[in-house]
């Protein structure tokens, strides 16, 4: 089968590919390498699949480009492609409008008529803001926190639209923290272990009680996988790790994990943050069969191995 991923080269994107790809599918990678983070990063994180025969890479913009050489004869569509990051948006609200909005509204536009299989949205658990039950399900009504978070929501909606109005089987999911190699460097984990190594201070937001969901890379891209095979179109799956863990102690398993001191500085803490955040899975459970295998620790010190080989790496080209 031929499918298509979008934000390839991006950290959850990547992995998806190379999950695809190990599936026995072709794969059409499509990545417009935005500015958000270093280019050579992303590049990094395709190289991998670009050494394989089922694999080709689109260089496109969704925003803008003509999509119908990549998307021609696709069976599936998963669109992992946006900017994301809360504390940036409010700034640069024209890059969120058009990497998270106009993008999947022109990719839904271009696919519409094509008869998939399967289109999964990558959406995000920002939508829920500081939502008031815990575990929060997917029929907890949205009330985003952040410009990103309104962004996602549109983008969730149009999906939505698509599948309304044109029967296209579309599947919503709400990513929650995910983390492990290849992490955006803009994402507390990856700014930690970066601190930890060059032995500075990190600065944690507030009094660090605040939790998250974590997610491993790969249990993320497994329930992405089901949720095109089994999802209900139409519906919505949050993707929740299982680890529900404040900052401070998340910092504890890392420091643990890496053996290493880390000195931390409690400052102010940020707008847009909501305070908590816990998945309820139980759908994805039901009816996806999906359950999220790897704990924190585990999947921290993937991401430290990983991290300090690309150190090493660095250091010899320096
Ligand atoms: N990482 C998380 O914890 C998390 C949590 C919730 C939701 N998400 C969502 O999952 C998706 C992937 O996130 P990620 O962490 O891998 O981010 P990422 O920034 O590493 O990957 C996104 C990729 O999309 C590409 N892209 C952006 N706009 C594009 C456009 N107009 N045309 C072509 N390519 C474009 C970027 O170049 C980038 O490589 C995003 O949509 C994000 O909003 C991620």
């Amino acid at each position: 089968m031929k499918v298509v991923v979008t934000g390839a080269a991006g950290f959850i994107g990547s992995h998806l590919v190379e999950r695809i790809l190990s599936d026995g599918h072709e794969v059409v990678g499509i990545d417009g390498f935005t500015d958000y983070y270093a280019r050579a990063a992303k590049e990094r994180n395709v190289g991998q699949a670009r050494t394989h025969s089922r694999f080709r890479f689109e260089s496109l913009d969704l925003s803008q480009d003509d999509l119908s050489s990549a998307l021609d004869g696709a069976e599936a569509v998963y669109h992992l492609a946006g900017r994301p990051g809360v504390r940036a948006a409010p700034m640069q609200f024209d890059h969120y409008l058009r990497e998270n909005v106009i993008a999947t509204h022109h990719l839904l536009d271009a696919v519409k008529d094509m008869k998939l299989k399967s289109f999964v949205y990558g959406g995000s658990a920002s939508v829920y803001g500081d939502a008031e039950v815990f575990p929060t399900a997917e029929t907890t009504a949205p009330a985003p926190l952040s410009q990103y978070g309104v962004t996602k929501l549109a983008g969730e909606h149009l999906a939505y639209v698509y599948w309304k109005n044109y029967r296209m089987p579309v599947v919503r999911l709400r990513y929650f923290s995910v983390y492990g190699p290849r992490m955006r460097p803009d994402l507390m984990l990856a700014k930690a272990m970066q601190a930890m190594y060059d032995g500075r201070v990190f600065d944690v937001y507030g009094d660090g009680e605040q939790t998250r969901d974590f997610t491993y890379v790969t249990d993320a891209v497994d329930v992405t996988v089901r949720a095109a095979q089994r999802g209900s179109p139409g519906d919505l799956y949050n993707v929740g790790g299982g680890s529900g863990v404040s900052v401070n102690q998340a910092l504890d398993v890392l420091t643990e994990v890496a053996g290493m001191q880390l000195t931390r500085r409690h400052v102010d803490r940020q707008p847009f943050d909501h305070r908590r955040a816990g998945a309820s899975i139980t759908r994805a459970r039901m009816q996806l069969g999906w359950e999220p295998g790897t704990s924190l620790r585990e999947g921290l010190e993937r991401q430290w191995h990983w991290f300090l080989e690309a150190q090493e790496q660095k250091a010899s080209k320096a």
